[in-house]
């Protein structure tokens, strides 16, 4: 579904807001610091959020490693969720790494989160490892998830 938001980078004067979303869905919510460097590093991170009537519904922060794209976050404000925020996000994101020629997409979400794991699920992102207490804060477990992003280019026409 296309939704009533619109996606854009995220700037320095969104911190504030992010960071509420942050601190509301994530058991080890980012820095103010953190955030601030993952919003202005252009080179590697791309981190964009989906505003309606100027507020942030939701935030996504994927960085590039080569030809890999890793997500490092996905949050919808609370009481946003389910509307496909993420999934528009996501689009989004696809959208753009196909431009720059990324194959491969990796990520870490807690065992526990079934929620994220389906939304994923819809991307191809499948389990691949376990990283044991990778949550601090929790001790929780984290799934390693892989996708195959096959670059469109590379479909070709079909054999005669
Ligand atoms: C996980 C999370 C990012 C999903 O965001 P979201 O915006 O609710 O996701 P979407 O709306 O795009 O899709 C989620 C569900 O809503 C459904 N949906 C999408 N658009 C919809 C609409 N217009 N009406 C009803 N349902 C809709 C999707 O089918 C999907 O269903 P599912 O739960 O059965 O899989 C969000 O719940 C969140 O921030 N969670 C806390 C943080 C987190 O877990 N982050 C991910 C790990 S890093």
């Amino acid at each position: 579904m296309s939704g009533d938001w619109t996606i854009r980078r995220a700037e320095r004067r969104d911190v504030r807001e992010l960071l509420v979303i942050e601190q509301a869905q994530f058991p080890e919510p980012w820095s103010r610091g953190l955030l601030l460097d993952e919003i202005t590093n252009h080179a590697t991170r791309r981190y964009t959020v989906a505003v309606q009537d100027g507020r942030i519904l939701g935030c996504l922060g994927v960085m590039f490693v080569i030809d890999e794209l890793h997500v490092n976050t996905l949050g919808v404000a609370p009481g946003e969720e389910g509307r496909g925020v993420a999934t528009s996000l996501l689009d989004d994101a696809w959208a753009d790494a196909a431009l720059r020629g990324i194959i491969r997409a990796t990520l870490e979400v807690a065992v526990s989160n079934q929620r994220a794991q389906r939304l994923y699920g819809r991307y191809g992102f499948a389990p691949v490892g376990v990283r044991r207490r990778y949550y601090e804060r929790t001790g929780e477990d984290a799934l390693v998830m892989w996708a195959d992003l096959a670059p469109r280019v590379a479909d070709g026409p079909p054999d005669a």
